[in-house]
């Protein structure tokens, strides 16, 4: 297939189809043909699915990071995601066969911004937010950037992508929480040793915690950072307003940012991560006092 700029802009909404449905560890990883959303994602964007079937109560979409997409081939384009089965929709989601139908839109959100220049980059996943780093990894190495994988969980069962990580990256640490695999700990018990080797830009995705550290440290070490966060969200295309953050913009003032158009990625020094959940002070447009 041809596609233009004019053709791959912009999120569509697709019925696509499900290729394959397979347990990966605690999680599940759902390949689905979608066609023209493959052509239109860049690393960092997020489809949000519709669950339940036609005749399900479930009004809200659910969002999920796009793990990666292979462009029209002999089963039209793919997108796959990877999934943790926590709730009424993703559970739905789970019992999903080859062939079931699934309302797709995407991709949505803001992509991760990639370096000019051939940097040192470490790229840090908590969970199943290893899954969008690995497209993010592909078109680094495009740019001749070194690239580190620092992939985290609780324990080796919540961990996504470790062996694909060796391909995928130039160095790859891997950290359990109860020492199951790899160095016990957390994702930021690796990063000095990234930085004392050149690492100037971090990314990171996953628990919200996880991205607040990781955005610290790498504050402290001098370096440039891009954080995709997960901020539940509803209408997932800007209306509602139920996914906003706190954020200060170039001027210095903070705003209540929309996590589903203005991000989910933003640089992490941007994000005021001891506000979220409230509308701190001083918010352009909040009341004088605040308030939560
Ligand atoms: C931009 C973005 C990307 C995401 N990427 C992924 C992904 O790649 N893989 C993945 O598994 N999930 C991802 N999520 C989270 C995913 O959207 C939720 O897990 C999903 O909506 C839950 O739907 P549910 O119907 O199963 O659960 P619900 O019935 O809606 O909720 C069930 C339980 O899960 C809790 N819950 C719901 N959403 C979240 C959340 N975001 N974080 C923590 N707890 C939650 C609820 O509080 C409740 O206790 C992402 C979310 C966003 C906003
Ligand atoms: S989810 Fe509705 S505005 Fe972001």
């Amino acid at each position: 297939m041809t596609s233009t700029a004019a053709t791959t802009r912009g999120p569509l909404q697709v019925t696509a189809k499900v290729f394959s449905n397979k347990r990966v560890g605690d999680y599940w990883h759902l390949t689905l043909v979608a066609d023209g959303i493959a052509e239109r994602t860049r690393p960092g964007s997020f489809v949000a699915l519709a669950v339940g079937g036609d005749t399900s109560g479930a009004l809200l979409r659910r969002a999920f990071s796009i793990y990666r997409v292979r462009p029209a081939g002999v089963y039209g384009g793919t997108v796959e995601i990877v999934f943790s089965a926590r709730g009424r929709g993703t559970q739905w989601m789970a019992r999903l066969a080859a062939h079931d139908p699934v309302d797709v839109v995407g991709p949505l959100g803001r992509p991760f911004a990639l370096p000019k220049e051939p940097v040192g980059c470490a790229l840090v996943g908590g969970g199943y937010g290893s899954a969008p780093l690995f497209g993010l990894a592909e078109r680094l190495r495009e740019r001749k950037c070194s690239v580190h994988m620092v992939l985290g969980a609780a324990t080796e069962s919540r961990l996504f992508g470790a062996l694909e990580a060796k391909r995928a990256a130039h160095s790859v640490t891997v950290t359990t929480e109860d020492g199951s695999v790899g160095i016990k700990g957390v994702v930021t018990d690796a990063l000095p040793a990234l930085f004392n080797r050149g690492v100037e830009v971090v990314y990171s995705c996953g628990p919200m915690g996880m991205l607040k550290a990781v955005t610290q440290l790498a504050l402290e070490h001098g370096a440039w950072t891009q954080t995709a966060v997960e901020e539940d969200m509803a209408c997932g295309i800007g209306v509602c307003m139920t996914c906003v953050l706190p954020v200060v913009g170039d001027d210095n003032v903070t705003r209540m940012v929309r996590s589903c158009v203005e991000g989910p990625v933003f640089a992490g020094d941007k994000v005021r991560w001891d506000d979220i959940g409230t509308v701190p002070p001083g918010t352009f447009g909040a009341p004088r006092s605040g308030g939560r």
